[in-house]
C-alpha cells in the first residue's frame, strides 16, 4: 500500500498563494476578448483600477488587524497572509497587465481618482478603511461570481488572459469573508457598512463607465455602431452583467448579510481542479 502524500503546509491553507504560469511580458491582442471592443476594454478597465485599489485593501485591513485586542490578533495571522499575499499576487499581475495597455495607447485616469481619494481619507479611522475595502470586495466577490458562471463573459479570449482573469476570480472568492468579518471584529455597525456600500456603488459606476468610455475613445472604437450593440448585449443581455450582479449586489444592504451567503463553491473546486497546471502554490 502506497503511503499517504504528504501535502507542503502551503497547499493546505485555507487561502493558498498561487503563481500563475503565464507570461504577460510578451504582450497580448487589442482585442484581446473575443474581438469585441466593448467586452475588452470593460474589463480593461476594471483592470486599471485593481494594483491601487489591491494596495489600499492590503493596507487597510493590516491596519484593522492592528486594531484588535492584542489577544484577538495571532488569531487573523493566517487570514492575514493569505490575503495580502493573494491580493499582492493579483497587484503584480495586473500591473503587468495594465503595462501593456499602456503601450497599447491606453490612459489609466481611474488609478489617479482613486490616489485622490486615498490621499484624502488617508486621517480617517481604520474602521473606515476597512469598510470601504468589504464593500469593494463584495463588488469583487460578485463580479468573480459573473466570471465564473458565465463563460460568455470570457468567450474567444486570449488563453492566458482567460486563465488571469478566472483565477483572479477564484481567489477573490476564496477570501471574499476576510475585510467583512474584520470589520465586524472591529465593532463597526451596520449603518456605516451599508452607507459606505451605496456611495462606493454610485462611484463605481460612475468610474467603471468613464474609464470604459476612455479606453473606447483612446483605441477609436467609441463610434462604431457594433461597439454599443455588443455592450448592451454584454451588460443588459439575459447572461449580462447586469442581471448577474444586481440581486447579489443588493443583498449587501440587508442587515443578516454574510458574504458567504454568496454561493460558488463549485465553480471555484472546479476551476482549481481543471486548471492545477495552470498555476503552482507558493509559501510566503
Ligand atoms: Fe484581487
Ligand atoms: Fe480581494
Amino acid at each position: 500500500m502506497n503511503a499517504p502524500v504528504e501535502l507542503p503546509p502551503e497547499a493546505t491553507r485555507r487561502l493558498p498563494i498561487r503563481r500563475l504560469r503565464i507570461d504577460l511580458s510578451k504582450g497580448f491582442p487589442k482585442l484581446w476578448n473575443g474581438g469585441e471592443a466593448f467586452r475588452t476594454h470593460y474589463l480593461n478597465a476594471l483592470s486599471m483600477s485593481f494594483p491601487i485599489g489591491e494596495q489600499f485593501f492590503i493596507d487597510s485591513v493590516k491596519k484593522g488587524v492592528l486594531m484588535l485586542p492584542p489577544g484577538q490578533q495571532d488569531a487573523w495571522a493566517d487570514e492575514l497572509r493569505g490575503f495580502t499575499g493573494q491580493e499582492a499576487t493579483h497587484r503584480f499581475l495586473h500591473g503587468q497587465f495594465n503595462a501593456e495597455l499602456d503601450r497599447q495607447g491606453l490612459k489609466n485616469y481611474w488609478q489617479g481618482w482613486a490616489a485622490w481619494r486615498i490621499k484624502n481619507g488617508e486621517n480617517m479611522h481604520p474602521v473606515n478603511h476597512v469598510a470601504v475595502t468589504a464593500a469593494y470586495e463584495h463588488f469583487t466577490a460578485v463580479m468573480a461570481t459573473g466570471v465564473l458562471t458565465h463563460p460568455n463573459w470570457l468567450e474567444g479570449a486570449t488563453p492566458d488572459l482567460a486563465l488571469l482573469w478566472r483565477w483572479h476570480a477564484v481567489e477573490e472568492s476564496e477570501h471574499k469573508t476576510v475585510a467583512f468579518d474584520l470589520y465586524r471584529a472591529m465593532g463597526g455597525s451596520e449603518r456605516r457598512r451599508i452607507l459606505w456600500f451605496v456611495y462606493l456603488s454610485l462611484l463605481f459606476f460612475v468610474e467603471s463607465a468613464l474609464q470604459t468610455w476612455l479606453n473606447l475613445w483612446h483605441s477609436g472604437r467609441w463610434w462604431r455602431p457594433s461597439t454599443w450593440w455588443q455592450g448592451l448585449r454584454f451588460m443588459f443581455g439575459t447572461r449580462g452583467v447586469w442581471w448577474a450582479s444586481l440581486v447579489p449586489l443588493l443583498h449587501y444592504l440587508r442587515p443578516s448579510f454574510h458574504p458567504a451567503q454568496l454561493e460558488n463553491a463549485a465553480e471555484i473546486a472546479q476551476w482549481l481542479e481543471a486548471q492545477r497546471s495552470a498555476y503552482a502554490i507558493v509559501g510566503e
